[in-house]
């Protein structure tokens, strides 16, 4: 049954309601999209032509740069504190933390940087690079069905700690409880989760990230697929392996998978929902990928992108998008920095 609400009550909700949104209009209202149109006109082409050109020269720096945008800004907010170098004075940054093995892309954010510091000198933040790198390297990786207007006109943070990439990053190793209350603690929910976690589609991951997953059972992977990791994580002292099975050498496939090998596609890297299909059928690397088949409603969205691509290009656009809105901690210092390796003011 529905319980009468006083006007006195309705008039206070609203007003409450109000504060809220202004609070949130100010953490972020300052992004625009266009916002370097007058200040460095031709940015948003100058970052697409860079990642364009390393795409071509190969297609794994396009995940680096999806995932990058993740990892800067889930630790202090869209940053670019994941891009800071470790120096005497801070030997343990962001990217010397354990859970940021394997984050690269940094060549190509240091080239664009170059590239946009010559046009138009301390204008174009490192953490607007990062965001417009994701959103481009994402929509080359999907043939452009993952496309989005950025809004940029963020700072870069000053404060990088490989404690902080550590406390708030999910680890692989994660249960579906704990991935769910690591993505609730900045405001995202079970829906974005399960569409976040689609873009491992694409790229590598070390053995060590999926140790777990060779000694699963069955109900949990694939036997023939556990056997294929085994074999090639056998091969070195921590090699990486495609996220995505489809994306795997073909003799290893043929050898200890056959029935898959109708499945490997010539394009590698190709993003798209494929991730909740190989999810369903039990043939993905992480134990936090298979976490998602157990909790009820996580399952149920597993379902829903597996049978509609159109929809998880669209939302997983909508969810980069809330991802590159997530704001430096309150009184933050900012600036523009000249190298997206050092904060300013750094004696190189
Ligand atoms: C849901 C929690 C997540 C966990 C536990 C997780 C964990 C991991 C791990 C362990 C790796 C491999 C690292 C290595 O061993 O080298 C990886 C790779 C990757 N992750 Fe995630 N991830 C999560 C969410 C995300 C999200 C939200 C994104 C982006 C929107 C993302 C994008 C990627 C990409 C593209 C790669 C491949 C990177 C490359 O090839 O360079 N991940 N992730």
């Amino acid at each position: 049954m529905k319980k009468k609400v006083s006007a006195a009550a309705v008039t206070v909700a609203a007003v409450a309601l109000v504060l809220v949104a202004s609070a949130a209009e100010a953490s972020h209202g300052h992004l625009k999209v266009g916002y370097y149109e007058k200040t460095c006109p031709g940015v948003e082409k100058v970052v697409k032509y860079h990642v364009a050109k390393a795409i071509e020269a190969s297609r794994g720096s396009g995940a680096a740069l999806v995932r990058l945008i993740f990892h800067d800004c889930f630790v202090r907010g869209c940053d670019a504190s994941v891009l800071l170098d470790p120096t005497p004075a801070n030997p343990a940054t962001e990217k010397t933390a354990p859970i940021n093995i394997g984050l690269a892309g940094f060549d190509v954010i240091d080239a664009i940087k170059a590239d946009l510091e010559s046009r138009c000198p301390g204008t174009v933040s490192c953490a607007d690079i990062v965001v417009y790198a994701a959103r481009d390297a994402s929509s080359l990786l999907s043939n452009g069905h993952v496309h989005f207007p950025a809004p940029a006109g963020r700072l870069d943070g000053a404060v990088s700690l490989a404690a902080d990439a550590q406390r708030d990053l999910p680890d692989s190793t994660f249960t579906v409880a704990e991935l769910i209350r690591n993505f609730r603690r900045k405001n995202f929910t079970v829906e974005e989760l399960v569409i976040l976690s689609g873009a491992h589609a694409v790229g590598v991951g070390h053995c060590s990230s999926l140790r777990a997953r060779l000694a699963a059972p069955p109900q949990q992977i694939v036997p023939a697929y556990r056997s294929l990791l085994a074999a090639k994580c056998g091969a070195g002292p921590d090699p990486v392996v495609p996220n995505n099975v489809r994306d795997e050498d073909p003799k290893a496939v043929a050898a200890a998978f056959p029935s898959f090998v109708k499945k490997l596609r010539k394009a590698k890297d190709f993003l798209d929902n494929s991730y909740y299909h190989n999810n369903l059928a039990r043939i993905v690397t992480f134990n936090s990928d298979w976490q998602l088949l157990t909790e009820k409603e996580a399952l149920g969205h597993v379902k829903e992108y597996a049978e509609n691509g159109t929809l998880w290009d669209e939302d997983f656009s909508d969810a980069l998008v809330k991802l590159s809105k997530l704001p430096m901690p309150p009184h933050s210092k900012g600036e523009i920095r000249k190298h997206c390796r050092f904060v300013n003011g750094h004696h190189y």
